[in-house]
């Protein structure tokens, strides 16, 4: 019988093999065959797989509650905005919001970031003020900065590492001054892994009266997040890196940050009233969801969120902790190795070079062997070119992974580099 069936009862502490086994075969894609290999798949960092707990609320809300919400007086309309309404409380409380009005529903990270890049920086920057990101964003966490300081005159600072891959700390503090408007970070980097102290950068932000931007996409789906212990003024992440559909997201914010700066986008939804001569905006959280929602998609996302929770995103951390420290283990056997991020606090994430070979090279043998991991830049191109390297291979695993898939990972490395060298 499959997981999401069994769980229910109860939170895992741990998680065993036949637990991994039965939550398994919640994912039917874990079955297929590449190149008539069973598939690896590493590449958790990119998108993750769905569970059919995420795929069967799809299919139910097309099939017995599709209408368009929040405006019709029928049966269904009034089924899809409860499902919808119901699946915004299920991402604060995952967050540990404690104010549904604080989530707004967002294609993802990216379009969350832009969202604050514009409306917090319209109401808030002006010529001569400063941002902070850091050394290992991905780039949706540098672009949206970058185009506001250009539109306003303001320049962009940028906390450099160290070489394990961990954030120094001393020059974030020497960076923050009275011009600082915005820290924005990366909870957990989508190339080192590395789990940054994003409580510590909050406090330290607040200190000097800065609010602060917390991207979660790399870290929802492995540690728990509490956006209210962090004192988080926005936090944000996309649910296809957490078992749920691509295009939906959420982005929390604390009320007043959400009260204090105007719309991202026009249309309906996000008003009270419309004329030609004066148009007044809706309340929260719907001044940020101009046009129709993907109403599907966040009870997808809240499937997904539930499916998580009960398996315990505690015991989620534990063995994927003990995932990372596995192949780390066997990948320092293999001559050359060269593990890029060794922060002492680290989620289950694996970049690595071996000697001089390159990283598209090994990718594109790995993948004839059916496992799937990632090369190149990840989207973090600042960060690689700071390394002086051509990129990376990167493994990423979720709890579904196993130490087995892991072992003829190691052994088809082991193949692949001895080919290419
Ligand atoms: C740390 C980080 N931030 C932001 C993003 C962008 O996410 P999305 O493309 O879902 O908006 C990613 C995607 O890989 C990421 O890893």
């Amino acid at each position: 019988m499959a997981f999401q069936a069994t769980i229910l009862s109860g939170k895992l502490n741990t998680m065993n093999e036949q637990q991994i086994n039965d939550i398994r075969k919640d994912f039917p894609i874990l079955s297929e065959k590449i190149y008539k290999k069973d598939l690896i798949y590493f590449d958790n960092g990119a998108t993750t797989q769905k569970p059919r707990a995420v795929v069967e609320k799809i299919e139910q809300g097309y099939y017995h509650t599709n209408a368009n919400i929040h405006r019709g007086v029928h049966y269904l309309s009034q089924k899809a905005t409860e499902a919808h309404e119901e699946a915004r409380e299920v991402v604060a409380g995952f967050l540990g919001a404690d104010n549904k009005k604080e989530i707004i529903f967002t294609r993802g990270t990216t379009e969350a970031i832009n969202l604050i890049a514009f409306s917090y920086g319209e109401a808030f920057c002006s010529e001569g003020d400063e941002i902070i990101v850091s050394v290992m964003e991905h780039h949706s966490n540098i672009v949206p900065w970058q185009m506001l300081c250009e539109r306003k005159k303001m320049t962009l600072r940028v906390i450099p590492a160290n070489e394990a891959g961990e954030l120094d700390m001393k020059v974030y503090k020497s960076l923050l001054n009275e011009r600082t408007k915005l820290v924005s970070v990366t909870h957990v980097s989508n190339v080192l892994g590395t789990i940054n102290p994003v409580k510590e950068i909050i406090t330290l932000a607040h200190a000097n009266n800065t609010p602060v931007l917390i991207d979660g996409a790399q870290a929802v789906p492995h540690i728990a997040v509490n956006v209210k212990e962090l004192d988080a003024d926005f936090y944000v992440f996309s649910g296809h890196k957490i078992y749920a559909p691509t295009g939906i997201g959420a982005l929390y914010g604390k009320e007043k940050w959400l009260n204090a700066i105007p719309p991202y986008q026009g249309g309906g939804e996000m008003i009270a009233t419309v004329s030609f001569e004066k148009t007044t905006y809706n309340e929260l959280p719907f001044k940020f969801e101009a046009g129709t929602p993907d109403y599907i998609g966040s009870t997808a996302l809240a499937a997904a969120l539930k499916y998580v929770s009960n398996i315990g995103i505690d015991s989620i951390a534990d063995y994927e902790h003990e995932l990372l420290l596995y192949a780390t283990e066997k990948l320092n056997e293999i001559q050359g190795m060269r593990i890029i991020g060794q922060a002492q606090n680290k989620s289950s994430v694996i970049s690595f070079l071996v000697n001089d070979i390159h990283p598209y090279d090994i990718g594109m043998l790995l993948d004839k062997l059916g496992i799937a991991v990632r090369t190149g830049h990840h989207c973090a191109q600042p960060l690689i070119d700071s390394l002086g390297i051509p990129g990376t291979v990167r493994a990423s695993f979720a709890f579904y992974n196993t130490k087995e898939e892991i072992d003829i990972f190691v052994a088809a490395l082991k193949k692949v580099v001895a080919m290419l060298r």
